[in-house]
This record gives structure tokens, sequence and C-alpha cells, in this order.
């Protein structure tokens, strides 16, 4: 599903070239669970961000079911994020004064579905993370534990093949954590594709592959977890 050949990514600062990333490849198959860790700094969400076409390599190509990311512009690169992808970041980026079910909504008012159909996603979205109740409630009022479900209903509402999560369960209490990847585990169940960052052994270890980056490349320790074990 996902190619990455050769990814660089430097930052001029003052004139020198800085190194963010040094050579990544990478194959994710469709329906793969996978982690990554590494020390802060290391790169993890300069990558998450090239993978979720917010950000653009220095060299090298990434392509996306044959397509090459790279090419896409304007129209074709939002409709790319918006119905491909899926993002659910440590810090929620919810609009704190909408409701629940209207920070749900957003993504759906960049297509052309209908109002019923609309409703119907919300109500399937909210179900899946078990947020149904507080469908009218003000985001700002919720906990951090039900803020990321918020988050992970609106991440999902368009159906995303690729989920991409940063630091997920990054300011979340052990209960909240342990709801948050019951979600991404059932998520997975149903044929998502999700690369999940992690400072968290015990959070990347129930993805079915766990990969180490270290000064912007992979570290030697491939560690191969889930199935199979
Ligand atoms: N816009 C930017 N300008 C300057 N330096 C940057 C920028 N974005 C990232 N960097 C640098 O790139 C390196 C990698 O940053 P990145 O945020 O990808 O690390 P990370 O692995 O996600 O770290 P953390 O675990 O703390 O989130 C860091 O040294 C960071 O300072
Ligand atoms: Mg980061």
């Amino acid at each position: 599903m996902i190619q990455l050949n050769n990814i660089t990514k430097q930052l001029t600062e003052a004139g020198v070239k800085v190194p963010i990333l040094q050579t990544i490849n990478l194959t994710v198959e469709k329906g793969e669970y996978i982690s990554i860790m590494g020390p802060s700094g290391s790169g993890k969400s300069t990558l998450m961000n090239i993978l979720g076409s917010l950000d653009t390599p220095t060299s090298g190509e990434y392509l996306f079911e044959g397509v090459n990311v790279g090419r896409l512009r304007g129209g074709k690169l939002a409709d790319f994020r918006n119905r491909r992808l899926g993002f659910v970041f440590q810090s929620y980026m919810l609009i704190p004064r909408l409701s629940v079910r209207d920070n749900v909504e957003l993504p759906l008012l960049y297509t052309t579905k209908s109002r019923k159909e609309r409703e119907e996603r919300i109500r399937r979205a909210l179900e899946q993370v078990g947020m149904s109740h507080k469908a009218k409630e003000r985001t700002m009022n919720l906990s951090g534990g039900q803020k990321q479900k918020v988050a992970i209903a609106r991440a999902i509402i368009n159906d995303p093949d690729l989920l991409l999560a940063d630091e997920p369960s990054g300011n979340l209490d052990v209960h909240s954590k342990e709801d948050i990847l019951q979600i991404f585990q059932s998520l997975h169940d149903s044929g998502k594709t999700i690369v999940l960052v992690t400072h968290d052994p015990d959070v990347a270890q129930r993805a079915g592959r766990v990969l180490v980056l270290r000064n912007g490349e992979w570290a030697a320790e491939r560690v191969e977890v889930g199935a199979g074990q």
C-alpha cells in the first residue's frame, strides 16, 4: 500500500544543512498495524508528516497504492488527504467550542455527502469509539481520553484506508490509554492500515511490527512482535 524509496529530509538553518531524515525506506502492506519508536528528535513526527502528505521530502519517492504522492497538487492532494488518510495527534486538535458531533462532521463538509449520509456516518463513528452519549457536548468539556476518542471518530469519518497516529496516548492515563488501544485494535481488525508513533513500549507492542528511528535512520533493532509470538 505504501512505499517510501530513499526518502530524505533536510532543513537549512542559518545556511547550514541539517539532516532530519536520511535514506528512509519503508513498505507497509494493506491492513498492517505498525508502530514507530525512537528518541525525541529522531524524526518520527517528520516522517509521519511526510506519510500524511503534510510535509514534502527533500528527495526520494512516496508511493501510495502506486500513486506518486509527491506529484499530487491542489485539489488532488487535498482529496488524497481528506479521503484516504485519517490523522490522530497527541494534542487532539479538536475545536473546543464545537460539539462532539460538529467536530466529527468537519471532514465530511469537504465532501458532497447528503445530510442523511452525514448523520449516518457520524452516528456510526461515534458508536465505534463509544462516544454517542456525548454527541451534543462541547469538546472543551471532555476528559483527555474522551477527546481522543472524538478525534479518532473524526479521523475515520471518511472511511480512510490509512490511519496515522502521532503519540495518540501521550497525554492519557492508563485507563484511557487502554480504551484508545482497544479502538485501534478494532479498527485494525476491520481492515484499516495503521501507523502509530509512540514512546511507550507497551503501546508499541500492540502493533504487528515495531520499527525504531534513530537520528533520522532506521535503527538496527527491528523488533518483530505480535502474530506468531
Ligand atoms: N520546522 C522545523 N524547523 C527546524 N527544525 C525542525 C523542524 N521540524 C523538525 N525539526 C527538527 O527535526 C528533528 C526531528 O524532529 P521530529 O519532530 O520529527 O522528532 P520526533 O522524533 O517526532 O521527536 P518527539 O519524540 O520529541 O516528538 C529535531 O531535531 C527537530 O528539532
Ligand atoms: Mg514527534
